[in-house]
């Protein structure tokens, strides 16, 4: 069975064709990161606008690439929630249309859902269940993955998601947008105890996380290291930083599986391309003895192949949508 994926939830287009879940065809993604970096963040409505000057073609591309026309396409799957309203609803019409016009099943996908699926597509043999955490610009989740349809919420964070604080505390020590990658670069090298950054813990909530002290001491420590005229060391605040935010992610994640009692640990979405976060999650799953997930880095970012992965689980289950399908900027993954 082949699917088409549509993505369009933040500031990428995606179209990809997917076999079975598993197998991508062709996997296309149109990333406006540089339109957005001019105003270092994303601005809604020029993300939304791009998304309808470029999703028809980025879908014909999709099906050129895998040499396969409108015909081999057994159903739409398409993110329907979280993320911008206005962005979501363009790749939602198209994928409306499409299916509509194709005659065949509407399968709505959960964006976060799709972000764990990108690891079927790299990983034949990885199968439900296991624990997730799934960290990406908007989201941060630890996920008991039951089945590939029935997924439980463990813990999430109570205010900034881990890429949205990676982003602001590149901004202040002047990086571009969006500033994962160049935080991780400038930490290469340097002294990761260099700042101490607060590592913040939920009274009554072991499994949830906050990241707005951490970003508030970022900001403090640059603005009074200017006012002051005092030289940042800003290699040794990106490493503080990116162990900050590791020490906040792996021990909860590893905590809640030894909790649920599961073997297997998956990391999903754009933050799972950190080196710091990767290597701290080999470290710690080689010394529980339990087994590690992690998408290659193309997989991390948003694109549609994950989400046409996810759909074709979703459509086993019997989820499909009628043309009332609607998208929503804010969804629980386990209230699908
Ligand atoms: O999954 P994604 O492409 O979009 C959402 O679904 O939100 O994630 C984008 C996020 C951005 O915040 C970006 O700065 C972050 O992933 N990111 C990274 C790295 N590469 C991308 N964060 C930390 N380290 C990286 N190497």
């Amino acid at each position: 069975m082949i699917l088409l994926g549509i993505e369009s939830s933040c500031d990428e287009t995606a179209a990809a064709l997917v076999r079975d879940g598993r197998e991508t065809l062709s996997d296309v993604v149109f990333s406006q990161a540089d339109m957005h970096a001019l105003y270092g963040g994303v601005v809604p409505e020029i993300a939304s606008r791009n998304h309808i000057t470029v999703i028809s073609r980025l879908a014909d591309e999709a099906l050129r690439k895998a040499g396969l026309t409108k015909k081999d396409i057994d159903a739409v799957a398409v993110t329907y929630a979280p993320g911008l309203i206005g962005a979501l609803l363009v790749g939602l019409n198209f994928a409306k249309g499409a299916a509509l016009a194709l005659g065949v099943p509407l399968v709505p996908v959960h964006h976060v859902r799709g972000h764990i699926a990108a690891n079927y597509l790299a990983y034949p043999a990885l199968e439900p269940p296991f624990l997730c955490l799934a960290i990406s610009g908007g989201n941060t989740a630890i996920v008991d993955v039951r089945g590939y349809t029935d997924m439980k919420l463990i813990g999430s964070t109570h205010d900034d998601a881990a890429g949205e604080c990676f982003d602001k505390a590149a901004r202040v020590l002047g990086l571009p947008y969006p500033g994962g990658l160049p935080m991780d670069n400038l930490a290469q090298g340097g002294d990761d105890t260099a700042y101490p950054l607060p590592r913040a813990k939920i009274d009554g909530a072991p499994y949830d996380m906050s990241f707005s002290g951490l970003k508030t001491a970022v900001v403090n420590l640059a603005h009074n290291a200017s006012q002051k005229g005092e030289t940042l060391d800003k290699a040794g605040l990106a490493a503080s930083f990116a162990a900050a935010v590791s020490d906040t992610l792996v021990p909860r994640t590893m905590a809640a599986a030894e909790a649920l009692g599961r073997d297997t640990i998956v990391v999903a979405g754009g933050v799972a391309a950190n080196s710091r976060i990767r290597a701290d999650f080999e470290k710690a799953v080689r010394s529980a003895g339990k087994r590690l997930f992690v998408p290659p880095l193309k997989l991390c970012g948003d694109n549609g192949a994950m989400i046409a992965a996810q759909g074709y689980y979703e459509f086993l289950a019997g989820h499909t949508a009628d043309m009332g399908l609607n998208a929503y900027a804010t969804m629980d993954i386990d209230a699908v």
